[in-house]
């Protein structure tokens, strides 16, 4: 009988512990406090994510509006001859094969173009960062990469020249519910080959190998360590794989917001290691692949 009582005390302090568990991780994920938010979750620009997702006029030229461009957009000229050595240099890509691999990128929502040495015609400085990314991913974990998920896609340009250059199962996005109409009505004018979601955190949690890669470029590494701990738990621990550039530095720290630290990270993921970014884009940045 004592036995019986004090199972039935342990099992009811389980569930208030999961209850308060849950109510904590509701409260974080729908406050409207900046410390839960990341540096992009800054009310403007998922706004103009969301206007340029159902106004065509919008989605014509969101990839250079002044609301788009500090969030993403914005690789220097300098940067994307840095990016274009390194394709030619390391991975042997002609200037044919460049320019049929970032093709997709080159029109829609008029980015702003560099005409860079070495290259025929003007080209989006971005589109070479996604592709140098793309041929690292593929160095790094062979052409057939299988079902993958990325965190913080942007408008989805990494899938697509991802897409061009390795064998893809499918590929689930997840981001902001306002970036993700955006993301679907790219993705939907271009031309990626294998199947696709769009999720938001909250809608994301898998169990353990449920992806082959995860993917987070400049996105994790900018979200508060809350909402960081439940990416780790839903996402990142339920992939196999994965390659993400970091800008928070080995102390975590970005954009005034505390998150992990790579020590706390490579806690969470023995198996990682870390890579230099290059080119190194801001003094503090590191790849963490595993
Ligand atoms: C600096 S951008 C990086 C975009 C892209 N990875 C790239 O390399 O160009 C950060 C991304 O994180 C996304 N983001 C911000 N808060 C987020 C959240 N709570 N959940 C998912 N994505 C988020 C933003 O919408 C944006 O797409």
């Amino acid at each position: 009988m004592k036995k019986s009582l004090k199972s039935i005390a342990r099992a009811c302090k389980n569930l208030i512990h999961n209850i308060n568990n849950f109510r904590l991780q509701r409260s974080i994920l729908t406050s409207s406090d900046p410390a839960f938010k990341s540096a992009s979750d800054n009310g403007s620009y998922p706004e103009l994510a969301l206007r340029a997702a159902l106004n065509p006029g919008i989605f014509s030229v969101f990839r250079r509006h002044t609301l788009y461009t500090p969030i993403l957009e914005h690789v220097s000229k300098k940067q994307g001859e840095e990016y274009l050595a390194i394709i030619q240099e390391d991975y042997g890509y002609s200037t044919n094969e460049i320019i049929e691999a970032i093709s997709p990128l080159l029109r829609i929502g008029q980015p702003i173009l560099h005409k860079i040495k070495g290259l025929p015609s003007p080209v989006s400085t971005t589109a070479l960062r996604y592709l140098k990314v793309a041929l690292e991913i593929k160095a790094l974990r062979g052409k057939n990469i299988g079902h993958v998920v990325e965190i913080g896609c942007g408008y989805g340009g990494q899938a697509v020249i991802l897409d061009k250059v390795a064998e893809i199962q499918s590929y689930t996005f997840i981001d902001l519910w306002q970036v993700n109409m955006l993301i679907k009505r790219f993705i939907e004018a271009s031309p990626l080959s294998c199947s696709y979601s769009v999720s938001t955190l909250r809608e994301a949690a898998r169990p353990r190998n449920s992806w082959d890669l995860a993917i987070s470029n400049y996105a994790f590494s900018e979200l508060p360590k809350v909402l960081q701990k439940k990416c780790l738990v839903d996402i990142i621990l339920a992939s196999q794989h994965g390659y993400m550039t970091m800008n928070s530095g080995i102390e975590g720290g970005f954009g005034g917001v505390s998150n992990m630290s790579l020590l706390e990270l490579q806690n969470a993921l023995p198996a990682s290691s870390v890579i230099d970014e290059r080119p190194l884009t801001s003094s503090r940045n590191y790849i963490l692949t595993w």
